[in-house]
């Protein structure tokens, strides 16, 4: 890598992340169904109709991936706790079993001195939660706060951090816009919910933590840049609106109390009523925020209803998932959350990572790409940091290649190659790289 622990303060986090559907074995341990089995059991949804039953049997093999994480040096693992694990039917009995696998899970990390950062919702929404309207139901709030109480009452003692909800964005828009992940809707009104809901949920579980006595909370949100197709008017217009719905819907609802102008027009007659009054409780003060960041998009506008634009191919190099590589939008956002939203809380990268067509030939994975990647994206953050930015650590999506949602098992993120058949696990050259650059 070009950049070594010692380029760093002291005290800042490595760390690599993964959530509990994409690696755990859903089958396994009394799991209850989710939403993410169904849409996937649904034609057309998912890459060879793939879920993620099996993942990377990472329920059996955990033992074997913190030791791969502590070798290379890793200060933090971000993971998540499945809500139809902990609850099968989402309230009401939790599932024991599954209690005992987070609380053995966050003991592994300790053994190891990394440092457990806990998400509580990484997507899996337990069907029967579903079957009441998910996340357009109000009364979800409620019962990701019982969900808090129960999983962090077994391991809010022992993270170091948690946050509730990965990526409202994708939880809101992605879900329930644009229909790409579960539950698969194209529906303006369940959008608006969702997006509402979900900082709603995210609001009501800071305030469960905080009763519980834990410290160290945050949020974790998704970014993308938004680049006009051109120097007019309606193309920067149209980038505004995709700025607004994606990257500044959620900062606004937690730090500002309010949703932008420019989303409202759109998504404002379908919020639920009087949907102002949430904001006390979206507003629950946080400790630090997780950006997740890939790549940026090129945004054209077009005639049609809103939010009338369209998404251009843009011309830099892309990754295996088509994103193209633009590090600059990193800096530009840690600049911007400093100065327009977060002060100086602490920042985190929770998510940066690429996947690449890796192939393991004798027994290596040359991901020279990958490693690329980092290194131009560290240095992004890097940058902001000499400015001023109070970064404070830096994620890798993700220490295993893993069930990538609708693309199914076909795109790799990980450092460590897994082979999907025997479930062999092969350090990838990224791997090695970091290794080297966290531990010498
Ligand atoms: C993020 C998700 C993560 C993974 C990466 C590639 O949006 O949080 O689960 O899919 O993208």
């Amino acid at each position: 890598m070009q950049f070594k622990r010692s380029d760093f303060p002291q005290d800042f986090i490595f760390g690599a992340a993964t959530s509990s559907y994409q690696i755990e074995g859903h089958q396994f341990g009394g799991a209850g169904q989710t939403h993410w089995d169904s849409f996937a059991a649904t034609p057309g949804n998912v890459v060879r109709a793939e879920n993620g039953a099996l993942g990377c049997d990472h329920y059996h093999r955990f033992e074997e991936d913190f030791d791969l994480l502590a070798a290379a040096g890793f200060d933090a693992y971000r993971f998540s706790t499945s809500w139809a694990r902990v609850l099968p039917d989402g309230r009401g009995t939790p599932n024991q079993a599954g209690l005992d696998f987070y609380d053995r899970l966050v003991d592994a990390m300790l053994e190891r001195e990394l440092k457990p950062c806990a998400t509580l919702y990484h997507w899996e929404l337990p069907q029967a939660l579903a079957d009441q309207g998910g996340w357009r139901n109000r009364d979800i709030a409620k019962w990701f706060g019982d969900y808090a109480e129960i999983i962090m009452g077994r391991i809010g003692d022992r993270v170091f951090s948690a946050a509730p909800i990965n990526e409202p964005w994708c939880v809101g828009w992605l879900s329930h816009f644009l229909g790409h992940h579960a539950p698969g809707l194209r529906d303006i009104r369940a959008t608006a919910r969702a997006m509402h809901h979900v900082l709603l949920a995210h609001g009501t579980s800071i305030e469960v933590m905080r009763g519980l006595g834990m410290k160290n909370l945050g949020g974790v949100f998704n970014f993308e840049w938004a680049t006009p197709v051109d120097g007019s008017e309606a193309a920067r217009d149209a980038a505004a609106l995709y700025d607004g719905y994606y990257n500044r819907f959620f900062l606004d609802g937690v730090f500002k109390g309010r949703y932008p102008e420019n989303v409202l027009q759109g998504l404002g007659p379908h919020l639920p009523e009087n949907y102002q009054d949430d904001f006390v409780t979206i507003q629950q003060p946080l400790d630090w925020v997780g950006l997740n960041y890939y790549t940026r998009k090129v945004i054209a506008p077009n005639d049609g209803p809103w939010p009338s634009h369209d998404e251009v191919d843009g011309p830099l190099p892309k990754t295996q998932m088509g994103w193209e590589i633009y590090p600059q939008g990193l800096y530009d956002f840690l600049k911007r959350t400093q100065a327009e939203y977060t002060g100086d809380l602490p920042l985190f990268v929770t998510e940066n990572g690429m996947a690449n067509a890796d192939v393991l030939k004798d027994g290596h994975v040359q991901d020279t790409a990958r490693i690329d990647y980092l290194n131009q994206h560290v240095a992004a953050a890097q940058k902001a940091m000499q400015e001023g930015v109070p970064l404070s650590g830096y994620m890798v999506w993700s220490l295993l290649d893993n069930y990538e949602w609708a693309l199914g098992y076909e795109k790799r993120f990980g450092l460590v190659h897994v082979d999907f058949e025997t479930l062999d696990r092969t350090p990838k050259e990224s791997y090695s790289a970091l290794k080297i650059a966290l531990t010498s």
